[in-house]
C-alpha cells in the first residue's frame, strides 16, 4: 500500500504542472479529492491492513491528503490571479456614453419668464391647479351661462360641478388679491386644463404665466410696455408683435398678442390681457374707485414653440428622448 501511496503521490505531481485553468483544476480535484476519490478510496482500504502497519499507513495517507489539498490550493491561487492580471474584456470596444439629463423646454421656458419678469419687479406666486367655481368663474366676472363653464370646455371633478382644474392661471390673481393688500405686482406660473380638441396649437393639459399688476395708477400702455420686454428678452430685437382687440369677463378693455412665426408670414397668439374689470377687483375685495390693475395671461407652450422653431405643440408631451435631447 505505501507504493500506491507514492504513486498517486506522482499522479498527482504530473496532473498538477498540466493544468492550464479552472476545468482541469477541478478534474484534479474530482480524481483525488473528492469523497470518491483516489485518496479517499485508499483511506477506505486501512480496515484491511493489519493492525501494526496502520499507524505508518494512517501517517502517509494524511501526508498524501495534505499534499493534494496544498497543490490544489497553490494551484487555484496562481489560476485566480492570472484572471485578475489579464481581465477578461476587449480594451478595444469604445466606452459606453453617460449621457447627462437636460430641463425639459417648457419648464426652461417657464424659468426664464420668472427670471425676466423678477427683474422688472414681479414677485412669484402660485395657486391650486384644482379649482372651486367661484374662483375660476364667478370672482372673474364669468356670467353663469359662460359657454367656458360647459362641460365641453371645463373639466369637473366628479360628482361635483362646483370643484374643476383651474381652466387658467387667472384664478390666482382672486387669490392674491384676497390675500394681500395692493399694490400688488405678481407672476403666477401653472398647469391649466381644457376640455379641447387637440391639434398642433393646442392641448388640453397646457401651462400659462399669469400676470396681475394693481395699484393706484396703471395704464394700458405701462401693460403694453410690459409685455413687449418681455417679447424682446425672449426673442430678441427683431421680433414682430401685434395687440388686437380682443375680449374676456375680466378684462376691459381686453387684447391679445400676437407673435410672427419667424421664417413666416403667419401669427401665434401667445397671450390674452386687458385693464381689471372693476367687478373682479371687487371680488377679490379691492375698491376699484381707488385702485386699478392690469392683467396678462401668456401661454407658455406658444412661447416655446416660437422659442424653439417646434411647430407642432404636441411634440412637447409625446416625450420622445430624440426630440427633447434637443433642448
Ligand atoms: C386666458 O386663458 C386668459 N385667462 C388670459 C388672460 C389673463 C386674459 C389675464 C386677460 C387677463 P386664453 O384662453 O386666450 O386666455 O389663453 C391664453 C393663452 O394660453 C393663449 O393666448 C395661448 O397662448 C394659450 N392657450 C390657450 N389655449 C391653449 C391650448 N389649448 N393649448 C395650448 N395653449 C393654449
Amino acid at each position: 500500500m505505501l507504493n500506491e501511496i507514492k504513486e498517486v503521490k506522482a499522479q498527482i505531481d504530473a496532473k498538477i504542472k498540466e493544468i492550464e485553468n479552472a476545468a482541469q483544476l477541478d478534474e484534479m480535484r474530482h480524481e483525488f479529492l473528492v469523497k470518491k476519490g483516489k485518496i479517499q478510496s485508499l483511506f477506505d482500504r486501512m480496515r484491511e491492513v493489519p493492525k501494526e502497519e496502520k499507524p505508518i499507513l494512517g501517517k502517509e495517507l494524511n501526508i498524501l491528503r495534505k499534499f493534494a489539498e496544498s497543490k490544489y490550493e497553490e494551484m487555484k491561487a496562481a489560476l485566480d490571479s492570472k484572471d485578475e492580471e489579464i481581465p477578461d474584456i476587449d480594451l478595444t470596444i469604445s466606452g459606453r456614453r453617460h449621457s447627462t439629463g437636460s430641463i425639459h423646454p417648457v419648464r426652461q421656458t417657464i424659468r426664464e419668464m420668472v427670471d425676466i419678469f423678477e427683474k422688472m419687479g414681479f414677485s412669484l406666486a402660485e395657486g391650486p391647479d384644482m379649482e372651486d367655481g367661484f374662483h375660476n368663474f364667478d370672482a372673474l366676472n364669468f356670467p353663469p351661462d359662460h359657454p367656458a363653464r360647459d362641460m365641453q370646455d371645463t373639466f369637473f371633478i366628479k360628482d361635483n360641478r362646483e370643484i374643476v382644474l383651474r381652466t387658467h392661471t387667472s384664478p390666482v390673481q382672486i387669490r392674491l388679491m384676497q390675500n394681500q393688500k395692493p399694490p400688488i405686482r405678481s407672476i403666477m406660473p401653472g398647469r391649466v386644463y381644457r376640455n379641447e380638441a387637440i391639434d398642433s396649437t393646442h392641448l388640453a393639459e397646457f401651462h400659462q404665466i399669469e400676470g396681475l399688476y394693481i395699484d393706484k395708477n396703471v395704464t394700458f400702455s405701462e401693460l403694453k410696455a410690459t409685455m413687449m420686454v418681455l417679447a424682446k428678452e425672449l426673442y430678441g430685437d427683431n421680433l414682430r408683435y401685434r395687440f388686437r382687440p380682443s375680449f374676456f369677463p375680466f378684462t376691459e378693455p381686453s387684447a391679445e398678442m400676437d407673435i410672427m412665426i419667424p421664417g413666416t408670414d403667419k401669427w401665434m397668439e401667445v397671450a390674452g390681457c386687458g385693464m381689471v374689470h372693476p367687478n373682479v377687483l371687487k371680488a377679490g375685495g379691492i375698491d376699484p374707485e381707488e385702485y386699478l390693475g392690469y392683467a396678462f395671461g401668456f401661454g407658455i407652450e406658444r412661447v416655446t414653440m416660437l422659442k424653439t422653431g417646434v411647430r407642432d405643440i404636441r411634440l412637447f408631451v409625446e416625450n420622445d428622448i430624440r426630440m427633447l435631447q434637443q433642448f
